[in-house]
């Protein structure tokens, strides 16, 4: 089935956060989210038009989402940090770079090359910036994850963390 890659508009906070919503119900949410479906489910209407809001225009961070015939059937954000910040898992910031987070394709739809095209239309929106690399964390289990990103260009930085979802890894692509 084709699909197209967008970034999100203000105004579809409803579909953000019903996709969060069946993300953090994946079987594999434990090994993949930050956040539970009890944590996300309790946020009231204006935390999802907030979020969507600021995930759909500025420069400091961006959600995509693969469309296809109308349903949403995956999506990435992508928060960019600059040297001297604090990253979401309270590191130093020492590169620019676009860290890459809330990765997730429905069941129906995976093996099929969406994460790809995401992960593409991350990388170029932090290029047009001139940072110089996009990164992500990983927890060490989740294969599957780490198999698309080898696929789409990451690789292991050796960086090894424990985040609050267990033991995590560290894969980054460089953009030319
Ligand atoms: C992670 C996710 C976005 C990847 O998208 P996808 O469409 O499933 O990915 P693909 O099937 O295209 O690619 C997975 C790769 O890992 C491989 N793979 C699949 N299962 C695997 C396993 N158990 N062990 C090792 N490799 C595995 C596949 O063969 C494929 O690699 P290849 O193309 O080189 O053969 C999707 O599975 C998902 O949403 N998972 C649940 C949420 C999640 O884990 N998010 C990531 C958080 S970091």
């Amino acid at each position: 089935m084709s699909f197209t890659v967008r970034r999100v508009r203000a105004d579809e906070w409803e579909k953000v956060r019903d996709l969060r919503l069946d993300a953090v119900r994946d079987p594999a949410a434990a090994i993949a989210f930050l956040h539970s479906y009890t944590a996300e489910a309790a946020h009231p209407d204006e935390f999802w038009q907030e979020r969507t809001a600021g995930n759909a225009a500025g420069d400091s961070v961006a959600q995509f989402v693969a469309e296809a015939e109308g349903e949403w059937i995956g999506t990435v954000t992508v928060l960019r940090w600059r040297p001297g910040a604090t990253d979401h898992h309270a590191r130093a910031v020492l590169e620019a770079r676009g860290d890459v987070v809330g990765v997730y394709v429905r069941p129906g739809h995976r093996g099929a090359g969406t994460v790809d095209a995401l992960l593409d239309a991350a990388a170029e929106w932090v290029r047009a910036f001139g940072d110089p690399a996009l990164t992500l964390d990983v927890h060490v289990d989740n294969a599957r994850a780490q198999g698309a990103y080898r696929r789409a260009g990451f690789v292991d930085t050796g960086l090894r963390f424990t985040g609050v979802i267990g033991p995590e890894l560290e894969m980054r692509r460089a953009l030319d």
